[in-house]
This record gives structure tokens, sequence and C-alpha cells, in this order.
């Protein structure tokens, strides 16, 4: 079945939704974009996704398409018009189609393309067994909390763990994880602290993270945001990582450590739950 998808103005059968070849996104990477789950046809704490893609905007020095209310109910039209009940929103703007050359223009007009993806968001399957990660090399750029298009590198991340039998990598720099391929990684220390990287250029500033940080405040879980190394997190009892698009995803081995027993842990399985509860009842 054919998709609806949204291009500048207009929903069309995805078929039919064209972006020029002159696009900065095609050409440069040169855009931005943003995932929110949906579920039961509402979206996920979507009001800090569009803050987070204004401030990826202004860091760019990039228009924005449309102020927060407008892409809000561009967002909703095309969940209605897909009939999403659980699933995600991607959105994207670029910088708009100029002729080659590095420089911003001036008259280029922002694009703004959004569709929609149904998979079951609450009750995956994967997060009952958890995945194993790999620790890969960070060959990122240095701005990684500007949510930019420029994904090769996650993509070739997700490659190699892919080729290792695993089901996600983490990446490391200088000795210290510093998140997820597409997601921010959290350990969980024996006596129940965890541990994530704290906010800075290097990591992405993940909506779930906050989320997830929030819960932990009001569950009296002890947070320690900071660096940590790969064999720090060998020696974790449990980790996890967290996204708009796996929520809290329990990790059950790191390179060739097993964590946990090779099960899911309490501490993340507990967060998955209030997570996913809280979300259920927050969507808008
Ligand atoms: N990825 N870090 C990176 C590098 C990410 O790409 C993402 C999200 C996150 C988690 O951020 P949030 O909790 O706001 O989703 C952290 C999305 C889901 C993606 O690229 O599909």
């Amino acid at each position: 079945m054919s998709r609806t998808v949204y291009v500048n103005g207009d929903f069309l059968p995805e078929a039919d939704a064209k972006i020029s070849v002159f696009d900065r996104g095609f050409l440069f990477a040169d855009a931005v974009y943003e995932v929110s789950a949906v579920i039961g046809g509402k979206l996920v704490d979507n009001a800090a996704h569009l803050a987070r893609l204004d401030r990826s905007l202004k860091e760019l020095g990039m228009a924005s398409p449309g102020t927060g209310e407008e892409i809000t109910a561009l967002q909703r039209e095309l969940i209605a018009q897909n009939d999403l009940d659980e699933g995600l929103v991607y959105l994207q703007v670029t910088r708009g189609a100029a002729d080659r050359d590095f420089g911003y223009p001036k008259d280029a007009a922002p694009s703004l393309v959004m569709f929609t993806q149904a998979r079951t968001v609450t009750d995956n399957p994967t997060a009952e067994t958890g995945i194993s990660v790999v620790t890969v090399p960070e060959i990122r750029w240095q701005r990684r909390d500007i949510k930019t298009v420029g994904l090769l590198a996650a993509c070739m991340a997700k490659e190699t763990a892919k080729a290792a039998g695993a089901g996600d990598a983490w990446f490391v720099e200088d000795g210290y994880v510093t998140e997820g391929s597409s997601n921010n990684a959290f350990i969980v220390k024996t006596d129940g602290t965890l541990v994530t990287r704290q906010l800075s250029t290097e990591i992405l500033h993940g909506i779930t993270r906050k989320a997830v940080i929030a819960l932990c405040e009001r569950e009296g879980i002890t947070l320690e945001e900071r660096p940590f190394t790969p064999e720090e997190a060998y020696e974790a009892a449990e980790a996890f990582s967290t996204s708009a698009s796996a929520f809290v995803m329990p990790v059950v081995k790191i390179d060739d450590r097993i964590l946990s027993n090779g099960a899911p842990g309490p501490v993340a399985a507990k967060l998955r739950t209030l997570y996913v509860e809280m979300a259920r009842e927050l969507a808008e």
C-alpha cells in the first residue's frame, strides 16, 4: 500500500513525492531531521523534538519551514491521511535547492519533507530479548549535537555491527563511549547507579534520554552524567540505549562480554515499562 508523503505544501502518493537534484540536502547533506514516535495515532514528546529541530536550524543558520504549531498540524494531518496508529513520523528540513556551491545560497527556500513508518514501537519483541552491541571508533564530525542527515558514519557502524552478528554499535572516542549509532548509551553499575555521557557537542541531546533522566529522578534512581569506558561497561550490571524509535532498548552484550546473564536487566526493563506508560499517557 502506498503511503501519503508530505513535500513542500503537498500531500502526495509516495511515488509522486519528489525533490530537486539541486536540493542541498541531496548534494551536501545540508539538512536536519527529527523522528517522533506515534502511539495510538498521537505524537510522543513532539514539542521537545520540534524545539531541538529549531535549535539544529539555528546552529546552521537555516530558515525554518514553519512554526511549531504549523509543523505539528502537518504531522497530525499526515498521521491521519496514513491512518497511522503506531510507528514513526520522520521529518526533514533542507536548506533548499540552489546551483551547487559550498556557500549558503541567499535566496533558497527551505524544503520540508515528512513521511510515516508503521511499526510496533510499544510491544517491540526485540526489547524482550535485548540486543548486543559492538564498540566502533568514533569517526563522525564534531557537532553531533546538531541532528543532520549526514549519517553515513552511523550507517557504516550499523553495517559493522551486522557483520559481527550484533544489533547495534556504540561509538568510542579517546577511550570513552560517546553514544550509540542512533541512540544514547547508558550503563547501570552494580550498585544500581546509572551512568550516561553528559551533554556536549559530542553527542545528540536525546529527547528520550531527557525523559528517562526525569523518570530516574521521579523513581529515586541515582544518575551520573559522565563519560564511561567500554571496560567499565563490560563490568556493568546492565546497559541500555534510548531513542525515539526504540524507546529504552536493553543491551545484553557489549563486544564479547555478556551482561545481566544475557537477558534484559531489571532496571532497563522497569525504565522501558515506565517510559512506555508515560509516552502513552502524554502523547498528543
Ligand atoms: N536517532 N543519538 C543519535 C546519534 C541519534 O541518531 C538519536 C536518534 C539519538 C536519540 O535521540 P532521541 O531520543 O531524541 O530519538 C541519540 C533517530 C531515532 C534516528 O536517527 O532514527
